[in-house]
């Protein structure tokens, strides 16, 4: 065998494996979607040592499909079993302390179990988007369906409790001392989603009013019924509205957008309307994905992972409009700049907030 030929099956052998684990990391997602969307981890976090047959007692669901997941649970090393060797509606499992916070704790930094709801979304609409990559036209943000806002909502309501009012905006000075000044700040929180940024700065200022806005009608109620949940509703008030149009009057204090430029298909008039609610004096900050300043096969960023809801869910949802400025997912630095040098910003300054998902950019009036 030449040396050409080894290095080739060699190459050949390890994408096979590549692929091999990939096609297995997918099942253990959408496997752990099922754990999480059924109340089986939850449960197994209540009780302990668990059987099939008790999971699907106390979730109502079904012994065998119960006892298939839970096997393939233990072998993918999700969960631990007791006895291998144990008649298999015997068989004891249960899961480890270390994965309770990563798959049930809702409140925590750590929580991933709804990414598995956030993939099931982006790729619920698959035929679209197959057809829209033949066709060039985009696919609705409705078609993405309640999964898709679920697991949006649900991955950053931690970030946006627990981080947002405690070191995000307190690591801008002025920023942190207008929202605790009188009289009370007013913040514009566009393309607010199921609201969790809105209650997060609520939260942490206890005097500061919130508007969050939204173009999509189920994301409006679930923000309005998160609001009342959390008895915010004297101070933070959602509204159904197109950010590019945006009949609302300011002046706002602060203007924020969590998450959401990238997904816009006219990001440079919402822009222009965040300029505008920001008046004279307000500030204005863009929070978006933390991705390499260039095109690079070598990030030390996420971007792989960015390519992915790009393709399948924020390029086709961007486009879904005309005209369409077809961002992705993966919005470097320099394309917000150019956003926001047409929408009449003097220049764009990156925030020294250190978080692995997002960057922090303060648009200049
Ligand atoms: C990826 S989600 C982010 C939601 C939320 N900010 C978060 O961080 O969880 C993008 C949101 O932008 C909203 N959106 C898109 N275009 C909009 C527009 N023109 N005006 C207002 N909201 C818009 C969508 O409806 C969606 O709720």
């Amino acid at each position: 065998m030449t040396d050409q030929s080894r290095s080739h099956s060699e190459g050949r052998d390890l994408f096979s494996k590549r692929l091999l684990d990939s096609a297995r990391a997918t099942f253990d997602m959408f496997a752990i979607y099922l754990g999480d969307q059924l109340g089986w981890y939850r449960t197994l976090a209540d009780s302990g040592w668990i059987t099939s047959t008790q999971l699907a007692e106390q979730t109502r669901t079904s012994e065998r499909y119960a006892r298939e997941w839970l096997e393939q649970q233990s072998v993918s090393g999700i969960l631990e079993v007791e006895d291998e060797t144990a008649d298999a509606t015997s068989r004891r499992f249960r899961i480890p302390a270390a994965h309770v916070e990563v798959l049930v704790d809702e409140d925590s930094l750590s929580f991933l179990a709804p990414m598995t709801q956030l993939l099931s979304g982006a790729l619920h609409p698959l035929s679209d988007v197959l057809e829209a990559y033949r066709t060039g036209q985009g696919v609705p943000y409705e078609a993405y369906g309640a999964n898709l806002r679920a697991g949006q909502a649900r991955m950053n309501r931690p970030m946006y409790l627990k981080l947002l009012g405690s070191r995000w905006l307190p690591a801008i000075a002025d920023v942190h001392e207008r929202l605790r000044a009188d009289p009370p700040a007013c913040i514009a929180d566009i393309g607010c989603g199921a609201g969790w940024s809105c209650i997060g700065m609520a939260k942490a200022y206890a005097n500061v009013r919130v508007d969050g806005f939204d173009l999509d009608a189920p994301s409006v109620e679930l923000a309005i019924r998160n609001v009342q949940d959390a008895s915010l509703a004297d101070r933070v008030h959602i509204h159904q509205c197109d950010a590019r149009e945006a009949a609302v009057d300011g002046p706002f204090d602060l203007v924020t957008a969590f998450e959401c430029i990238h997904d816009m298909p006219d990001p440079v008039r919402v822009l222009s309307t965040m300029r505008r609610l920001a008046g004279e004096t307000g500030v204005v900050l863009v929070v978006d994905e933390r991705v390499s300043h260039t095109f690079t096969t070598q990030s030390e960023e996420m971007d792989p992972m960015m390519y992915g809801w790009s393709l399948f869910h924020c390029l086709p949802v961007g486009m879904a409009d005309r005209p369409s400025a077809a961002t992705g997912t993966v919005m470097r630095a320099d394309t917000l700049r150019v956003y926001a040098l047409q929408a009449g910003f003097r220049d764009v300054g990156v925030l020294p907030i250190k978080n692995p998902l997002f960057r922090f950019y303060r648009l200049q009036m």
